[in-house]
């Protein structure tokens, strides 16, 4: 069966990437196989998760801010690489209307919260959760959406609600969203979707 190509690109620690990879080997994404991993950091352990599998990664820095450069080098290793979709996991940079338009549905980002909550600009990592604590919401969790040119605004694909305790911390929330919500809905998300592509 012919698999959706994947590229999975990264900043950070990679934990969402490792529940891919994992999901991979579990045979719970069946559709699609991950064969790029992209990160604008070098020192990202996201890639050492791709490294000690064998899959195949590439460091693409932003010099000096230029942002057309920086997405040039990305969409010719999307061809390079023949990419069907992407996923977001934990990347840090953003991404203009020209790239994201060039893959309509192409593309799936994890947010640490239930969108429409908590989203948008200036909404990522801890300070996610400190303003879900801060609000004193009982319930938040995670989400799965398409990448559109709006931060956190394409269409949902899928969520899954996780509870907030009494003395939670921002560390201890976003453990728990990760461990109870985004390691499971991110790859079924991602299966969904290759399986949406595959099909045609
Ligand atoms: C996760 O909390 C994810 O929701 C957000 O950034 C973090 C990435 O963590 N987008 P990791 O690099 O996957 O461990």
């Amino acid at each position: 069966m012919k698999k959706a190509r994947i590229a999975v690109l990264v900043s950070g620690g990679g934990t969402n990437l490792q529940a891919l990879i994992d999901a991979q080997a579990a045979q719970t994404i069946v559709s699609g196989e991950i064969a790029l991993i992209i990160s604008n950091n070098p020192e990202a352990y996201a890639l050492e998760r791709g490294k000690k599998v064998g899959i195949a990664t590439e460091v693409v820095i932003k010099e000096k801010g230029n942002q057309r450069d920086f997405e040039d080098k990305i969409s010719a290793l999307l061809s390079q690489y023949q990419i069907d979709f992407i996923v977001l996991a934990g990347f840090m940079s953003i991404l203009s209307e020209t790239f994201t338009s060039a893959y309509p549905k192409r593309i799936i980002n994890i947010h640490p919260s239930l969108i429409p909550s908590f989203c948008g600009e200036g909404f990522y990592g801890l300070r996610v959760h400190k303003a879900a604590l801060d609000y004193g919401v009982k319930v938040t969790g995670a989400t799965v959406h398409y990448v559109n040119e709006i931060p956190d605004g394409g269409e949902i694909i899928m969520q899954k609600a996780v509870a907030v305790l009494p003395g939670d911390t921002p560390e201890v929330l976003q453990r728990r969203v990760m461990e109870q919500a985004e390691w499971e809905i991110l790859p079924l998300a991602t299966e969904m979707v290759a399986q949406q592509i595959i099909k045609g």
